[in-house]
């Protein structure tokens, strides 16, 4: 028998609400697939690994897996049934057996691996890993609801799912409509479906939470994620000053829409940089009227919500001012002790001038350099 494995990691994660398809999003230091891989490496028992990633991200993934043999790279589909024929698509010729796994449950131990392979070894064409339910289970109708289930007789099925690859291929084939997972596509087809032993390490990164859960399992939880960030605005003495959350009465203003507040544009460009959330330009743009003019504030607690939603945090703050004007030191408490409060973390300012030189230096405008570091909740 020849076994190849393919693990689906083409989907979007739209429950997990991050910018980045859900198995490159950053788990610690790596993006989810990676782990993936690692363990697959681990493993002696394939004869090929298919990797099924969302359009666009192929290049990541030849990347993170550039030191194992006999990868291959396919682009997925719109749903995780066209994702997995894809994967069987890209199959080399020899193949016997498949396991079919979610990127998704990147915790799932090698012995689940194992189970399902040898269960094929002895003949099984169809093999799934299921847990116990742990919870009481009812049935459902509006607000009211039945009991009276035996738990004892349910499972909750996990992957890796094996087959016999041509058995699956022609199942397949007359296959009809969306099946939730591919044990279910061979029992349509009349097959019978063997159960083993699945984990609950395997469980499937679903929700935000479940990443803190993953890391925290990996060890991963404590490495906090940094971004710097950096915004100018050119002076305008027509406009008042607002800079670092204070207004400045007698100095001259910064251009630009909005109050013009480059240390908090700096912050939310570091927080929302350092939690993968994009920029400025992504949340508060053209393309977003309802922001036009605002205040900066108002983009900073907006952001602080979308952390929140991440269930991430602020750790802390700390800004630099590249200026000859105003002078920082005399209200620099002042300031910290504003931003702090708005950003909910410590916030810490400094300020230097450029000796004369650039557009600092000549007075014409304004620098400031934020660097923001965030945890997990
Ligand atoms: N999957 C896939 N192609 C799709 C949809 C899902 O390869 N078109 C994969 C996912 O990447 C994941 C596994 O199937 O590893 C299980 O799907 P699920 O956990 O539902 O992931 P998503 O569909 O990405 O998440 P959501 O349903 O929250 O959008
Ligand atoms: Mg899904």
């Amino acid at each position: 028998m020849t076994a190849a494995v393919i693990v689906v990691a083409a989907g979007s994660g739209s429950r997990l609400a991050s910018s980045l398809p859900k198995a490159f999003v950053s788990l610690g230091r790596q993006p989810l697939l990676h782990y993936v891989v690692n363990r697959m490496s681990e493993w002696t028992r394939w004869a090929s690994l298919v990797l099924v990633v969302p359009e666009g991200y192929e290049a990541p993934a030849r990347a993170l897996s550039s030191h194992v043999d006999s990868v291959h790279v396919v682009t997925g589909g719109e749903t995780r049934g066209a994702s997995v024929q894809s994967g069987l698509d890209a199959l080399p010729a020899g193949v016997t057996h498949v396991l079919i796994h979610d990127a998704a449950r990147l915790l799932m131990p090698l012995e689940v691996f194992d189970r399902v392979l040898d269960e094929l070894e002895t003949g099984a064409k169809a093999v799934i890993p299921h847990i116990p339910v742990v919870d009481t289970l009812v049935t459902v109708n509006g607000s009211s609801t039945q009991g009276d289930i035996n738990r004892d007789a349910l499972g909750a099925v996990q992957t890796p799912q094996g087959f016999d690859l041509e058995l699956l291929r022609q199942a397949y084939a007359s296959a009809a409509g969306e099946f939730t997972d591919d044990a279910a596509v061979m029992r349509s087809a009349g097959y019978d479906v063997v159960g083993v032993a699945g984990d609950p390490r395997g469980f499937k990164i679903t929700y935000p939470d479940d990443l803190v859960r993953a890391e925290t399992l990996l060890g991963e939880n404590s490495v906090p994620l940094v971004a710097v960030a950096m915004d100018i605005h050119q002076f305008d003495s027509t406009e008042p000053l607002w800079l670092a959350g204070l207004e400045w009465p007698g100095e001259p203003g910064l251009s630009g829409h909005s109050d013009g507040d480059a240390v908090v544009h700096a912050i939310v460009d570091a927080i929302l940089e350092a939690a993968s959330l994009g920029d400025l330009g992504t949340h508060f743009g053209t393309l977003r009227p309802e922001f036009a003019g605002a205040k900066s504030r108002v983009f900073l607690e907006h952001t602080l919500g979308l952390l929140e939603e991440k269930s991430l945090q602020v750790s802390s703050v700390a800004v630099q001012i590249v200026a000859n004007a105003p002078k920082i030191g005399p209200r620099r408490e002042e300031a910290q002790v504003t931003l702090s409060g708005l950003v909910g973390a410590p916030v810490s300012i400094s300020a230097t001038t450029s000796d004369g030189l650039g557009f600092t230096g000549r007075g014409e405008g304004l620098l400031a350099i934020a660097t923001a570091v965030l945890r997990r909740k």
